[in-house]
């Protein structure tokens, strides 16, 4: 039997930083997670090189049920908190584009420093270590795992949420809050590709792999970044994020040619070299391949002067204002993170213990605060497993 001030479950971005924190206090840390080598995500995000956090990060980058319930953990750890963890152990960064910063080498540069400063804060970490069952006899949680009983005055559960079950992510995080009372806002895949059935599903098939810069719409929600067509669908930067805003059965909008007038660009082309092909005049505005199977998708055809206001308002509203419905997402196999999760309600914001479970904690994406792209998801779980390493 081993006895611990405090237990974490899952040794991921959130559970490391609780645990740093937690042994800076002195407190006596294990932290265990049922895969071979910890972080996992840290180490394929951002495409191998972690967007760490974002320096632009406030509430208005997050959803949840309580917009509010993050302020308190934000504000107490910042993206330049992070910088200065990242900065002391001389990590090359840089910043790409919209205050995302970026490792120059690799994600591993990252895990590294948590490993490294969770040893010198104490902490001990058993990986291949799942767990079977947990109990609260009395004030102490009494966990069965792999290497034998765990009994922990603090139980902090850092288990992350089920987006991309391959890499060994579970939904076990609801099943304690559940298993102690606690509510569970349900969970769904965000900042995922879309998917589509109907004929745009050919079109996107066509064009699969044109990318394009884009604002795409979902109610009164917008993103202007990248849009990648692929086999299945539309991706890429704008649709990812507007994946965490869109519901079942209701289209969402794209701008082809943001910036641009199209109505007004296709009169001036009209005005200017009648004789000249829509087609072409499309070829102006839009990337070559997305105008040539666009125009054949829509039958444009024809001389500028020889077409009416209606037509051109027409193609305008097409390229400006595309409405398309989705028929679904690619779903937990692709998302990036999980919308949902442990209700805020049964949280301290300032703490992230269970209000009504004394010495239970909930951080990191299990909890439901969900980040948009771009540095944002990791913040929340530096922020919401500091909140807790200062607490537990
Ligand atoms: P996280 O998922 O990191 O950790 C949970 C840990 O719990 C895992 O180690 C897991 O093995 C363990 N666990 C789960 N179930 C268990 C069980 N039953 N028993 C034992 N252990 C268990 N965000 C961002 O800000 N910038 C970025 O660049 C990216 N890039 C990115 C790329 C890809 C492909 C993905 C999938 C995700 C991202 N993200 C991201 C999102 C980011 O990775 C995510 O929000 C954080 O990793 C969440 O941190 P947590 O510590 O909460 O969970």
């Amino acid at each position: 039997m081993t006895r611990v001030d405090v237990l974490i479950l899952g040794a991921g971005a959130a559970g490391l930083m609780c645990a740093i924190e937690a042994g800076k206090r002195g407190r006596s840390v294990l932290v265990i997670d049922h895969a071979r080598r910890a972080a996992d995500k840290i180490r394929i995000s951002g495409g191998g090189r972690c967007n760490f956090t974002n320096i632009h990060a406030s509430p208005a980058n997050f959803l949840s049920e309580n917009p509010r319930f993050c302020v308190s953990a934000l504000k107490r750890y910042t993206p330049a908190d992070f910088l200065k963890l990242v900065d002391s152990h001389r990590i090359p960064w840089h910043e790409k584009t919209l205050g995302q910063l970026f490792c120059d080498d690799s994600a591993q540069d990252i895990i590294t420093m948590l490993l490294t400063e969770m040893d010198k804060a104490g902490g001990t970490l058993w990986l291949e270590t799942g767990f079977t069952d947990i109990s609260k006899p009395d004030d102490r949680f009494v966990v069965e795992t792999a290497r034998g009983r765990v009994e922990a005055t603090s139980l902090v559960v850092a288990t992350g949420g089920p987006s991309i079950p391959k890499m060994g992510a579970t939904g076990i995080g609801y099943e304690i809050a559940r298993r102690f009372g606690l509510k569970v806002v349900p969970p769904r895949p965000a900042l995922v590709p879309l998917t589509f059935s109907d004929a745009n599903k050919a079109l996107c098939q066509k064009l699969a792999g044109v990318s394009v810069d884009a604002v795409v719409r979902f109610g009164k929600t917008a993103f202007r970044e990248g849009l990648l067509f692929t086999h299945r669908g539309l991706s890429g930067p704008s649709i990812l994020q507007i994946s965490s805003y869109w519901r079942e059965g209701q289209p969402i909008s794209v701008d082809l040619a943001p910036g641009t007038d199209v109505f007004a660009a296709l009169k001036e082309a009209r005005q200017a070299q009648g004789r000249q092909d829509i087609r072409t005049a499309v070829g102006h505005i839009l990337p070559r391949r997305l105008a040539e199977e666009l125009a054949t998708e829509y039958g444009l055809g024809g001389r500028l002067a020889d077409l009416s206001d209606k037509v051109l308002r027409q193609t305008a509203d097409r390229l400006n204002a595309w409405s398309l419905l989705p028929a679904g997402t690619e779903g937990y196999r692709t998302a990036e993170v999980t919308l949902g999760g442990v209700d805020t309600d049964e949280l301290s914001s300032r703490t992230m213990a269970a209000t009504r479970v004394p010495g239970l904690f909930f951080i990191g994406e299990v909890v439901d605060v969900t980040g948009h792209l771009g540095g944002f998801n990791f913040q929340w779980a530096w922020a919401s497993g500091h909140a807790a390493g200062q607490s537990v």
